[in-house]
């Protein structure tokens, strides 16, 4: 693996999170009222993202294995969960405060010597000791708040996968080894949630639990490893922006014997994107000892009882869509050969085949997403909104919005059009122009190479599966 440890792309936060609001991936919540850190709402291209991003994890962990079943468990379990899971005790954070700018700080992200001086790094002010933080959202269900009421927000999916294994044991006759895959939200009260979407209270998760026979948990835990690492690779993430790092003895959480994390190189450096667990017996022993049930596995071929080992793939999809924006990031300079320009066409009102696009250089911005990924599939642009252009393109818009994402666009020079495209991520746009009318074709432009060819109107269906299929990222 080719290692980059300083980050060359174009993105940076600024502009993912400018661009985000600008096209209407991702806003701040309650932005009226000052905005509420931690939570972020997700627009008319984002929600279309994020539902892409979880669809392709969905077929890559469920539909492609034999034995892997879905699950969408409660968000609100029995408080009990988290006492055997270990949450109530262990998921906590160091925390100090400054007394004089009332900072908040995680002892363990700032330098040592500040934590040693009790020195805050912002004013120079003294901080509080060190105390653990228990990062679970706890509130009370039901009128009363007392002890016996008291319920939390999910902090993992992963606690819902293990108190129905043996469910999805009865009703899907699985048989060691098989696995459980879960989308859904998790919340954390985190203490520090800078960054945009990168680490927020309110996220969503993609956790596949593999029941395994003890003693073959490894071997599974490196399999899944590869598979995991393969599957980034077939999204077309650029792969040497992704590294493993193993966790050392300081950083495994509470229930793990093994784990990987799956970092991304981001412009503000390298994060986890995904952890890969060895969480051995640990959930199912305490489910056990917690809830007075038994968790065994029984093998009927082999006459054996055993409490199975786990082995987890634990993905944020939020993080995951901040990967895939700055993943697909570029920004370029564009030839005057190959420019958008402003005019609506050329002067008999057709697309130039030779993909003259305007006059001067000028720069784009595109989102050089998978077309599997991108909000937008195609975009239908009549080159005029007079003269039947218009109803000629959403007739065709209509032919394909069956099988594909598509846009309509008719307002301003046809070049503007495409930029936005651009900036949206759409890999294909299909424009209606004058020649459509006489020969019933239409030219299909592609995003990444800017290149236009003319198409048959009947054959852009098959066109799109085809380009979609063979999709390769441009390096
Ligand atoms: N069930 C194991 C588990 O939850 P984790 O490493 O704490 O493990 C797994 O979380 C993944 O969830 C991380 O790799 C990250 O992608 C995502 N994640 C965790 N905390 C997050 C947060 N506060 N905001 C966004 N994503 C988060």
């Amino acid at each position: 693996m080719s290692e980059t440890t300083q980050y060359n792309g174009k993105a940076t936060m600024e502009k993912i999170t400018s661009l985000a609001k600008r096209r209407g991936f991702v806003f701040q919540s309650s932005e009226i009222y000052g905005g509420q850190s931690g939570a972020w709402d997700y627009g008319p291209l984002g929600i279309e993202l994020k539902n892409r991003v979880a669809g392709a994890w969905w077929k890559e962990m469920t539909r492609l294995h034999d034995n892997i079943a879905g699950l969408d468990a409660a968000i609100l379990m029995h408080p009990r969960v988290w006492e055997a899971s270990g949450h109530v005790e262990n998921f906590t954070d160091p925390l100090v405060d400054c007394k004089k700018c009332k900072s908040r700080f995680r002892a363990d992200m700032i330098p040592e010597e500040n934590l040693a001086s009790k020195k805050c790094p912002d004013c120079g002010g003294e901080l509080t000791d060190t105390r653990k933080f228990n990062l679970m959202f706890k509130s009370h269900i039901g009128p009363a708040e007392d002890t016996a009421s008291v319920i939390y927000l999910r902090p993992e999916t992963a606690q819902g996968i293990y108190v129905n294994y043996k469910n999805i044991i009865q009703s899907n006759r699985m048989k060691i080894p098989f696995g459980i895959a879960q989308i859904g939200k998790a919340f954390r009260n985190e203490i520090v949630t800078k960054n945009f979407i990168f680490r927020t209270c309110e996220f969503e998760q993609m956790e596949m639990q593999y029941f395994v026979k003890p003693g073959t948990d490894e071997e599974w835990f490196n399999e899944w490893r590869k598979q995991r690492w393969a599957y980034y690779e077939k999204l077309g993430v650029k792969m040497d922006h992704l590294r493993w790092h193993q966790h050392g003895a300081d950083e495994l959480a509470h229930y793990a014997k093994d784990a990987y994390d799956i970092q991304y190189l981001f412009p503000m450096g390298w994060r986890e994107l995904e952890g890969v667990h060895n969480r051995a017996d640990y959930d199912l022993g305490r489910h056990a000892q917690f809830s007075g049930k038994d968790m065994q596995y029984i093998d009927q071929d082999n006459n054996e009882r055993y409490t199975p080992y786990i082995v987890e793939t634990s993905a944020g999809l939020t993080r995951n869509v901040l990967m895939i924006l700055c993943d697909a990031y570029d920004e370029e300079l564009v030839a005057a050969d190959k420019k958008s320009g402003s005019s609506e066409g050329t002067a008999n009102g057709t697309i130039g085949s030779n993909g003259a696009e305007g006059s001067a250089d000028d720069w784009r911005t595109v989102l050089r997403f998978h077309p599997d990924l991108a909000p937008v599939t195609a975009a239908v642009l009549p080159l005029m909104k007079k003269d039947g252009l218009a109803e000629l393109a959403q007739d065709i818009r209509k032919d394909l919005r069956d099988d594909y994402a598509t846009d309509y666009d008719q307002s301003g020079a046809i070049g503007r059009r495409y930029r936005r495209q651009d900036e949206a991520g759409t890999p294909f746009c299909i424009t209606v122009d004058y020649q459509s009318k006489e020969d019933n074709t239409v030219t299909l432009r592609f995003r990444d190479s800017m290149e236009q060819i003319r198409v048959p109107r009947a054959e852009i269906a098959a066109r799109l599966k085809q380009e979609i299929k063979n999709y390769k990222r441009m390096q």
